[in-house]
C-alpha cells in the first residue's frame, strides 16, 4: 500500500483498533491519524503501545462535527479513509435510534462532503455490514446485487450511509468502495456482544440468556480476516464497487455459546458440561433476523481475498483474551 497517511474513523473502537494495529504492523511508516468520539465503545486503552509512536495519533472529535471534519481535511492531505466509526449496537438502536441516525447517517454524509470538497486524491473505504440485506431463509446467501431490506434503527441507518457513498461516487466522482462484512469476534469488542458477553457471564457463573430458540444463524469471521479484507479492497478494489466479506462459516446462536462453554469449562478447569447448563433462553429481541449468510464469491475471484485463520483456533485464542483482559480493560 503506498498510502503516506490515512484517516482511520472509529480506530478506538472494536475492529478500528484490530485495524489500526494491523495496519501499522503491515505498514510501519504510513501516518494514522485516528479520529474518535470515545463513545462507551471505544478507549484510548485499545490503542496502547501504538499512541506513543511517531505514526499513530488520535483525534478526539465527532464525525458528524462538520467544522472539526473540515479543519482536519484542510490540515491534513490524508491519501484514504478507513470509515468505521458508528452506533454499532442493534440492541441499542430498538432502546434509543437517535445516536444511529447522527452517527451513521448524518457523519458519513460530513465525512463524504468534506471529500467532495478537496482536490487531493483520497480513497474512502466504507466499512459496512450484512445487516443491509435483512434476513435468509434456511437457503441461500447475500450477494452484492442482493437488494437492501434492514429490520433495526441500525442496519437501516447503514443501509442509509451506503446509499450515500454510492450516490456520492455516481454524482460528485467521489473514490469509493463501500465493503459488507459478516460478524466479527475478536479482542476489544465492547463486553455487550454476544461472544464477551457470554464468556463474562460463565467467567462470572451466571446465566447465560440466549435470545429466542437460539436458532438464529451468523456468518463468523474473525477480526485479523476482516482487516486484511479491508486493506486489499483498498488497495485494489475496483471505485465505486461493493464487496461482500464473509467466511462461509455459519453457526446457531446456541452452537456458538456452546462451543463458548466447553472452551470455558476447559480453561478454568471446570467438569465437562458445567457451563452448558447455565444456558437459559430469553424472549427474542423484535425483528431479530433470522440468519445471515454471505456470498462472499466477488471479493475471493477479483480480489484474491480468503480467511486466513483457522475459526477453532481463533475461538480459543479470543476466550482465552477476554477472560485474562476483561479486568484490566473494562474494569469489569
Ligand atoms: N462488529 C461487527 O461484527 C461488524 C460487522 C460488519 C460491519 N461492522 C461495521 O464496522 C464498523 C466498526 O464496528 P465495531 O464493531 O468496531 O464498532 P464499535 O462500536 O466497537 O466501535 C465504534 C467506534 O466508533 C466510535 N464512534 C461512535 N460514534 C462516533 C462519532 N460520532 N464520531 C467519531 N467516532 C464515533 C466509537 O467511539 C467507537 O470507537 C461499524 O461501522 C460497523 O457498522 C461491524
Amino acid at each position: 500500500m503506498d498510502a503516506s497517511h490515512l484517516m482511520v474513523t472509529g480506530g478506538a473502537g472494536f475492529i478500528g483498533a484490530n485495524l489500526v494495529r494491523w495496519l501499522h504492523r503491515r505498514h510501519p511508516r504510513t501516518r494514522i491519524t485516528v479520529v474518535d468520539k470515545l463513545t462507551y465503545a471505544g478507549h484510548r486503552r485499545y490503542l496502547q503501545g501504538l499512541l506513543d509512536t511517531d505514526e499513530v495519533d488520535l483525534v478526539v472529535a465527532d464525525i458528524a462535527d462538520r467544522e472539526a471534519m473540515e479543519r482536519l481535511f484542510s490540515r491534513s492531505a490524508f491519501d484514504g479513509v478507513f470509515h468505521l466509526a458508528a452506533e454499532s449496537h442493534v440492541d441499542r438502536s430498538i432502546d434509543g435510534p437517535e445516536a444511529f441516525i447522527q452517527t451513521n447517517i448524518r457523519g458519513t454524509f460530513v465525512l463524504l462532503e468534506c471529500l467532495r470538497q478537496q482536490s487531493e486524491d483520497c480513497r474512502f473505504l466504507h466499512v459496512s455490514t450484512d445487516e443491509v440485506y435483512g434476513s435468509l431463509g434456511e437457503h441461500g446467501a447475500f450477494c452484492e446485487t442482493t437488494a437492501y431490506d434492514p429490520s433495526s434503527p441500525y442496519s437501516a441507518s447503514k443501509a442509509a450511509s451506503d446509499h450515500l457513498v454510492c450516490a456520492y461516487h455516481r454524482t460528485f466522482g467521489v473514490d469509493a468502495v463501500i465493503t459488507n462484512c459478516s460478524n466479527n469476534f475478536g479482542p476489544y469488542q465492547y463486553p455487550e456482544k454476544l461472544i464477551p458477553v457470554v464468556i463474562r457471564t460463565l467467567r462470572d457463573g451466571q446465566q447465560v440468556p440466549v435470545y429466542g430458540d437460539g436458532g438464529h444463524v451468523r456468518d463468523w469471521l474473525f477480526v485479523d480476516d476482516h482487516c486484511l479484507a479491508l486493506e486489499q479492497v483498498f488497495r485494489s478494489g475496483q471505485s465505486g464497487r461493493c464487496y461482500n466479506i464473509g467466511a462461509d462459516n455459519e453457526w446457531t446462536n446456541l452452537q456458538l455459546v456452546y462451543a463458548i462453554c466447553d472452551r470455558v469449562d476447559a480453561i478454568l478447569k471446570r467438569p465437562d458440561g458445567y457451563s452448558r447448563d447455565q444456558v437459559t433462553f430469553v424472549a427474542d429481541r423484535p425483528g431479530h433476523d433470522r440468519r445471515y449468510a454471505i456470498d462472499a464469491g466477488r471479493i475471493r475471484r477479483e480480489l484474491g481475498w480468503r480467511p486466513r485463520v483457522d475459526f477453532e483456533a481463533a475461538l480459543d485464542r479470543t476466550v482465552r483474551w477476554y477472560l485474562e483482559y476483561m479486568t484490566r480493560i473494562w474494569g469489569i
